[in-house]
């Protein structure tokens, strides 16, 4: 077994609120390994823009059609790591985009830190594989 070490982390309120009550209902008890394997999750998709190369996959966003225009700019000055768009309107205030990327890390990045800069994106996940 790995061994442990025992810090002191703030959370949210409502981000506790959330997992208590998720643990309740999956009736787990051990909340230093959810958060365990959370971080692990996190690190393990993240952890792939860590270092210099070449990846491809898929950009999801979730946002308030407000800030459709900004997005747009924004991609158009990644014209060479963006390989397509999807474009869904979702009811008269929402909408979400799957984009396909692929290319160098270091521009992938950029182009999700400015996309989660923006106000009125809800929600931004993404999956990305090497490609050598
Ligand atoms: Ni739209």
């Amino acid at each position: 077994m790995s061994k442990i070490r025992r810090i002191s982390i703030a959370f949210r309120n409502e981000t506790l609120d959330k997992l208590d009550k998720y643990m309740r209902e999956m009736k787990l008890e051990n909340r230093s390994k959810i958060v365990d394997e959370a971080i692990q999750l996190y690190l393990s998709e993240r952890g792939l823009l860590m270092r210099e190369g070449y990846i491809g996959g898929a950009i999801v966003i979730y946002f308030e059609h407000e800030v459709e225009h900004e997005l747009t700019e924004l991609q158009h000055e990644y014209l060479d790591v963006i390989i397509s768009n999807t474009h869904v309107h979702l009811d008269e205030k929402n909408c979400m985009e799957a984009i396909l990327v692929k290319g160098e890390k270091s521009k992938i990045k950029d182009l999700i830190s400015k996309m989660e800069r923006l106000r009125d994106v809800k929600v931004l996940r993404f999956s990305f594989f090497d490609v050598s």
